[in-house]
């Protein structure tokens, strides 16, 4: 039998992708939080400069969306929504569709964003085989592309890192070249000027191919986890085109760029290009209740649905899909970003962001900066031998300083709350700038 752990015992939880003997020798804990900042245990105050994980993007705590759990937890704690249904999935479904660009107004809710890349990727196969071209298998990701953890979105995502562990991939999966060209694009704020000729790699897997094996294409529009690579100008917009010329769908990631982290509902709005399919995660309840989703161009469901023989249409969903909490929590989240403006909100202090970001520039080892919408990314030279162990101790410097960044290698990703106010900006990048200084050699 197990012993009973001693209160204050880290060793039961395996943390996800954390270096699990470092934290349990050095914790860090977050007890509290509320607006902009969270609280450790021992009432140390931290300014969230990372919305959580790109997440919590109207602020902690905010109470409309917590007295929605609340109040639903007491009205109704689960319902299937497997032949059954209750009210507020169809509202909080309603209310997604109002947000997405037209077109994309058939909603499947899942858990997270992994759950929303895999189930788009089995759409866009599902609507293939229902038009009679079963054979279009193909799923094309991106070098430093970041889908999520599920077998669909590791092999079509781009991070080395995430795959080799594993070794089994999904087969018929190919990658475009990621579109960091720092020779050229080096301290870009917003879209680079230098890289649109790198969709036309797509061409080439055509070539290679035949368009008549591929499905899809799944992008994040502005790729997070791999440390904030925004698309250069006319890069997406070319994507499409060449996915038009051969039938393939467009899938946009926004797990991170949607629920106006980058000043509008989605990216897709902001950069001018309507996927076939958006995913969606994080930002859509506040991260207080686990929930993703999938918005589907109607063309694409109608076809999967009329396909199909009497019946269940799509053999796919997940127990929890559209739970009541998430539900509830879905809807007051997107309520305060219609009463707040939060996309208007983010829009208006985006000129201030970047003017703060790109103050770092010229500090020792900055070799890049990154900003669009309300991101930043802060690319570091890494110590000569030992890869990310500057990124790592700028990350220690500025949380025992009260601040909170993410860093991803040896580049610092910022992604604050939209709620972000001059004082926080000016705070974040301070302590950033000293931890950068202090972490010189
Ligand atoms: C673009 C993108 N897609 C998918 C995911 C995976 O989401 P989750 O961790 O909720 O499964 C993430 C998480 O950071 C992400 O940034």
């Amino acid at each position: 039998m197990n012993e009973i752990p001693r209160p204050n015992d880290l060793s039961a939880f395996w943390m996800p992708f954390t270096d699990n003997r470092y934290f349990k020798a050095n914790p860090r804990l977050l007890a509290r939080a509320e607006g902009m900042h969270y609280r450790t245990p021992e009432g140390r105050e931290v300014l969230d400069g990372t919305a959580g994980l790109w997440c919590c993007n109207a602020g902690h705590g905010r109470r409309e969306i917590t007295e929605a759990i609340q109040r639903q937890a007491a009205i109704l704690d689960f319902a299937p929504t497997f032949q059954l249904g209750h009210p507020l999935v169809f509202e909080a479904a309603a209310r997604v569709a109002a947000l997405t660009p037209p077109g994309l107004d058939r909603v499947f809710f899942v858990n997270s964003g992994s759950e929303a890349a895999d189930t788009a990727l089995k759409i866009a196969l599902a609507y293939h085989r229902a038009r009679g071209e079963g054979q279009r298998v193909r799923l094309i990701g991106r070098e430093r592309g970041y889908h999520g953890v599920g077998f669909g979105g590791m092999s079509v995502g781009g991070i080395p890192a995430n795959r080799r562990q594993f070794g089994a991939h999904l087969p018929h999966v190919d990658h475009l070249p990621h579109t960091h060209l720092p020779e050229l694009n080096a301290f870009s704020r917003g879209q680079p000027a230098h890289g649109a000729h790198l969709a036309d790699a797509l061409e080439g897997l055509v070539a290679l191919h035949g368009a008549d094996t591929i499905a899809a294409v799944m992008v994040e529009p502005v790729a997070g986890s791999t440390g904030v690579l925004v698309p250069p100008l006319g890069y997406l917009e070319r994507l499409r085109a060449i996915c038009d010329r051969h039938g393939i769908l467009l899938i946009f990631d926004e797990v991170i760029t949607g629920f106006g982290r980058l000043g509008t509902a989605f990216g897709a709005e902001r950069l001018g290009v309507v996927p076939d399919m958006i995913t969606m995660a994080k930002g859509i309840t506040n991260a207080a209740v686990p929930m993703g989703a999938v918005a589907v161009k109607r063309g694409i469901h109608d076809a999967i649905v009329a396909a199909a023989p009497a019946g269940i249409e799509f053999f796919h969903g997940y127990t929890y899909s559209g739970h009541p909490l998430a539900a509830a929590a879905a809807i007051a989240t997107l309520e305060l970003h219609r009463a707040e403006d939060l996309p208007g909100r983010a829009r208006a202090i985006e000129p201030l962001w970047e003017e703060a970001a790109h103050s770092l520039r010229g500090l020792p080892n900055v070799t890049d900066i990154r900003t669009f919408g309300l991101i930043a990314g802060i690319e570091l030279a890494p110590r000569p031998g030992r890869p990310g162990e500057r990124g790592q101790q700028v990350f220690r410097r500025c949380f025992d300083s009260g601040v909170l960044v993410r860093v991803t290698g040896d580049i610092v990703a910022l992604s604050p709350p939209l709620i972000v106010e001059e004082p926080h900006i000016q705070r974040l990048f301070g302590t950033l700038s000293a931890a950068i200084r202090a972490e010189a050699d």
